[in-house]
C-alpha cells in the first residue's frame, strides 16, 4: 500500500486540504481514500456573474441562484485518490458560456473518495435524495423542472437518474457521461440511469469494456470509436497506471466538453452496430425531419422530440473521433470498381494531399473487403483533416500476407466523396493497378457529373 502511494504521490495526485477564501472544490488526499470517507454534499453555485468564485448553497440557502432559469447540476463520480476532478472547472467556464444558467457542482467528493468502490456506490441513493431535497426547495422558489438538468459522470450519471425517478421522469434533461458499469451492469431500470429518469436522456459511453455501462441506457446512446478503446489512451498498463484506468472513461468528459467549443460539431450516425458503421451503411440518418445527423454532447437535445416520438424512444449512434482536441473527424466514402479475374480480400489505406502539402490519411483496416469483379466497394473512409481542395491520392492496397506472392489490385475507377460535405465535386481516377505494399500516388480528376 505504501508502495501505491508513493507511486500517486509521484503522478502529482496527492494534495493537502487547504482554506481558502474563494470556496473550492473539497480537495483531499491519498490518505482519506485508504481510511475512507463520510458522506457530505456541498453544492458549489456559479453563475456569470463569478466564473471562478462558486457560493457555497443549500436548501435553506439557494444565494445566487436565479430560480427562473435553467440550472444544470455537475455530478461527478467515484474517486479513487481524492482529488478534484481534473475537468471540472472547464466543464462550468463551457457551460456558462454557452448559455446563462446557473451551474451547480454537487461535490461529494467525501463519500466518492475511498479505494473501494462498492463504498462510494453506496452513497449514490443519498447523494440523489440529498438533491431531492434542493430541487424540492428550487420548485418552491418557483423553479420549473423543465429548466432541470443534470450532468453525470460514472457513479453521477446513476445519481442523476435516482433523482429523475423522484420526480417521475419530468426533469429536463440527464445527460450521461459514460454511466458507471461495475455492479449496474444488468440491473432493473429503477437501479440505474434509464429513459424513463428525464424528458430527455442522452448517454455517451466510451468505456464499456471496463468502468462503463455497456447497453444503452438513455433515448440516444453515443458510442464513440465503438465505445471502448479510445484513440490515444495507452492500451496497456505501460502507457501509464493513471492514464490506463481512467483515459476511456474520461473521454466521454473530454467529448462532451468538445462539444461546449463551437469549433467542430462531432456528428454521429444512428447505426445498430459499430460494425455497420465502419462498413458505411449508417450513413444517413434516415430522417427527413432531421437537418443533420445527431450531433454528441451538449447539442444532442436537438433530436429530442424526434426521439421521444419513436416507439421504443431510443437509438444508438456511433461515430469515430480524431486522437486529440477538438476530436472531429471527416468521413469520406471511397469507392472502388475492381476487376480482377478472381476475389481479392485486402484492406486500402488511402492518403490525401492538398497544395499546400498537408497530408491525411485513413487506414479502412477494421476487416478485409473484398473485391468482386467489376462490382462496387463502397469504403469508409475517416480522416483527422479536412483537405478542402484535395491535389493528390495515394492508394495502398495489403492482403495482410508477409510471405508469397504479392498481389494486385486492379481497380476500374475510383470515387472519392466526402459525406461530411456533399457538396464538394467528387474525384476520380480510372485504370489503376495497385501493387501489394506499393504506394501508388495520382493525381485525381473530376468524376464525370452524369453517372448511372
Ligand atoms: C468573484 O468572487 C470573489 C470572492 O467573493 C471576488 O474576490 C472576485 O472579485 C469576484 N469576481 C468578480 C468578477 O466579481
Ligand atoms: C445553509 O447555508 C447558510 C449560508 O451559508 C448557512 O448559514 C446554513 O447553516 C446552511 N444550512 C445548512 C442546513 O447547512
Ligand atoms: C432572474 O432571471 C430572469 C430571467 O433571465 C431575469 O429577468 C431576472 O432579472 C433575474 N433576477 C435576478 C435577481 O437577477
Ligand atoms: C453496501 O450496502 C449494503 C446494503 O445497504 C450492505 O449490505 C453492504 O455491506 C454495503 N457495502 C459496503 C462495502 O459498504
Ligand atoms: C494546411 O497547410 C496550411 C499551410 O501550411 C495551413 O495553414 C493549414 O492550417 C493546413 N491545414 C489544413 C486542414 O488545411
Amino acid at each position: 500500500m505504501l508502495r501505491l502511494y508513493f507511486l500517486i504521490s509521484l503522478m502529482g495526485l496527492v494534495k493537502s486540504d487547504t482554506d481558502e477564501t474563494c470556496p473550492s472544490f473539497t480537495k483531499l488526499s491519498f490518505h482519506s481514500a485508504v481510511v475512507g470517507t463520510g458522506l457530505n454534499v456541498r453544492l458549489m453555485l456559479y453563475t456569470k456573474r463569478n466564473e471562478t468564485c462558486a457560493q457555497v448553497i443549500n436548501s435553506t440557502d439557494l444565494g445566487n441562484l436565479n430560480v427562473t432559469k435553467k440550472t444544470t447540476f455537475i455530478i461527478h463520480g467515484f474517486r479513487p485518490t481524492g482529488s478534484p476532478p481534473v475537468w471540472m472547472e472547464n466543464l462550468v467556464k463551457g457551460l456558462l458560456n454557452v448559455q446563462e444558467m446557473n451551474v451547480v457542482v454537487v461535490d461529494w467528493n467525501r463519500g466518492a473518495t475511498t479505494v473501494i468502490y462498492t463504498h462510494a456506490f453506496n452513497k449514490t441513493r443519498k447523494v440523489a435524495l440529498i438533491l431531492k431535497e434542493f430541487i424540492d426547495q428550487m420548485l418552491a422558489k418557483g423553479a420549473s423542472l423543465d429548466n432541470i438538468y443534470m450532468v453525470g459522470v460514472s457513479l453521477g450519471a446513476h445519481i442523476s437518474g435516482f433523482v429523475g425517478e423522484m420526480y417521475n421522469g419530468q426533469l429536463g434533461r440527464i445527460t450521461g457521461l459514460d454511466p458507471a458499469g461495475p455492479l449496474f451492469n444488468g440491473r432493473p431500470p429503477q437501479d440505474r440511469l434509464d429513459a424513463g429518469d428525464a424528458q430527455f436522456v442522452d448517454v455517451i459511453h466510451s468505456d464499456t469494456d471496463a468502468l462503463g455501462y455497456k447497453e444503452p441506457l438513455g433515448n440516444i446512446d453515443f458510442y464513440p470509436n465503438g465505445g471502448l478503446d479510445q484513440p490515444g489512451c495507452p492500451k496497456t498498463i505501460f502507457g501509464g497506471v493513471s492514464k490506463y484506468f481512467k483515459c476511456d472513461h474520461q473521454m466521454s468528459v473530454r467529448l462532451y466538453l468538445a462539444s461546449l467549443i463551437k469549433n467542430c460539431a462531432i456528428t454521429a450516425y444512428p447505426c445498430d452496430s459499430y460494425r455497420d458503421y465502419r462498413n458505411g451503411k449508417c450513413v444517413s440518418c434516415g430522417t427527413p425531419q432531421m437537418m443533420s445527423c445527431p450531433l454528441l454532447g451538449y447539442y444532442a437535445d436537438k433530436w429530442k422530440d424526434y426521439l421521444r416520438d419513436r416507439d421504443p424512444p431510443m437509438m444508438k449512434a456511433f461515430v469515430d473521433t480524431a486522437e486529440n482536441e477538438p476530436f472531429c473527424i471527416y468521413h469520406y466514402f471511397v469507392d472502388i470498381v475492381s476487376w480482377n479475374k478472381n476475389v481479392r480480400r485486402g484492406v486500402i489505406t488511402i492518403k490525401l494531399k492538398d497544395k499546400n502539402g498537408n497530408i491525411t490519411e485513413s487506414k479502412i483496416d477494421h476487416e478485409p473487403a473484398a473485391f468482386h469483379k467489376y462490382h462496387q466497394v463502397s469504403l469508409l473512409a475517416r480522416f483527422n483533416q479536412d483537405l478542402d481542395k484535395v491535389a493528390a491520392i495515394s492508394l495502398l492496397f495489403s492482403t495482410g500476407s508477409v510471405i508469397g506472392p504479392k498481389y494486385k489490385l486492379r481497380v476500374l475507377r475510383m470515387k472519392l466523396r466526402s459525406l461530411t460535405h456533399p457538396e464538394r465535386p467528387q474525384l476520380c481516377r480510372y485504370d489503376l493497378v495497385l501493387v501489394e505494399n506499393v504506394e501508388t500516388f495520382f493525381q485525381p480528376i473530376l468524376c464525370p457529373k452524369l453517372q448511372v
